[in-house]
């Protein structure tokens, strides 16, 4: 049996800012996946039927032709030249939905890893990422890169809107907490108030997303230099800004909060703000104690993930 997965992706910096053209940092969830499993079907000439566990949803691509996913299947087929095999293919996440987390996009990516495992043709990650890119659009219009990027590849990704994503590598492995606050966070309302905060102030919006622009790339030096030590100032650095921008909370700034008190070397928001995630930067020997203190300070789930590995 063909089973394949993709990883979820945590934004590490530079998220809002990279919306005015700044850069942004992000990076792979190795141990948060999507996975798709492929077993062949009994009846002759059913075509291909997507069983989504968590939707609790099964789609038969010759009836669906409005699903996400039912389209990831079908850019899949087409890019390939086949015909669509009679097969069943079960997609699972372990990824929190709708939680900034690309959820949708890891259950894309693994759909299209393993169809097009069983068709004998397995998509690259270029080739992998641009089918990603289209079922992300599907749902968000005009998604920037950073996504179906960070999935399809599964490295560190360093990403200015209107250029190619720069993948890089780690000098060292990172290790972070990722800490859920359980309140949604659509990321276009956040993005909508950014928006409109600064058409009135434009001059300390400006100099705000600079500042983040120097941010994140002193982290990429950073990262790639393995300099872990430095990087949790950075994160509480690029946290300050996100306060003065207005998308953090004060929910997410208990989370924050919590993990420094409890040892994190640094902690932000991670996404769009205003609920969503925190990630806290941590070692083997404080990862305990942080988990501890966030779920203590109230959040609803901690992943531990680590970034940069293998
Ligand atoms: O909520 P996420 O993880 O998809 O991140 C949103 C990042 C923003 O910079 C706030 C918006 C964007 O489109 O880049």
């Amino acid at each position: 049996m063909i089973s394949t997965s993709a990883p979820g992706k945590i934004i590490l910096f530079g998220e809002h800012a990279v919306v005015y053209n700044r850069p942004a940092l992000a990076a792979p969830l190795s141990g948060l996946r999507a996975t798709a499993s492929i077993e062949e079907a009994t009846t002759t000439g059913a075509g291909l039927t997507i069983r989504a566990v968590d939707l609790d949803t099964t789609i038969r691509l010759q009836e669906s032709a409005e699903h996400g996913l039912a389209l990831m299947a079908r850019l899949v087929l087409d890019r390939l030249g086949a015909a669509e095999p009679t097969i069943t293919v079960t997609v699972e996440s372990a990824i929190p939905i709708a939680g900034g987390l690309g959820s949708g996009a890891a259950v894309s990516a693994a759909l299209g890893k393993a169809l097009s495992a069983h068709l004998g043709a397995p998509l690259d990650a270029p080739a992998l990422s641009e089918l990603v890119y289209e079922f992300v659009r599907f749902y968000h219009g005009t998604p920037s890169f950073i996504d179906n990027t960070v999935i399809s590849y599964e490295k560190p990704v360093y990403f200015v809107r209107g250029r190619p994503p720069e993948v890089f590598s780690l000098g060292m492995p990172v290790q972070l907490l990722v800490a859920d606050t359980g309140i949604p966070s659509p990321t276009h309302e956040a993005v909508g108030g950014v928006r409109a905060r600064w058409q009135h102030e434009r001059d300390r919006y400006e100099a705000l997303f600079d500042r983040i622009a120097g941010i994140v790339d002193t982290a990429r030096t950073v990262l790639e230099a393995g300099a872990v030590g430095q990087l949790g100032p950075l994160m509480t650095a690029n946290q300050h800004e996100l306060e003065a921008m207005g998308v953090s909370s004060p929910a997410i700034g208990r989370l924050v909060t919590a993990a420094r008190s409890a040892g994190s070397l640094g902690a932000k928001l991670s996404g769009g703000g205003v609920g969503g995630n925190v990630i806290a930067l941590v070692t083997a020997e404080s990862a305990d104690q942080v988990r501890a203190g966030l779920l203590a300070a109230g959040a609803v789930a901690v992943y531990q993930t680590t970034i940069g590995e293998g």
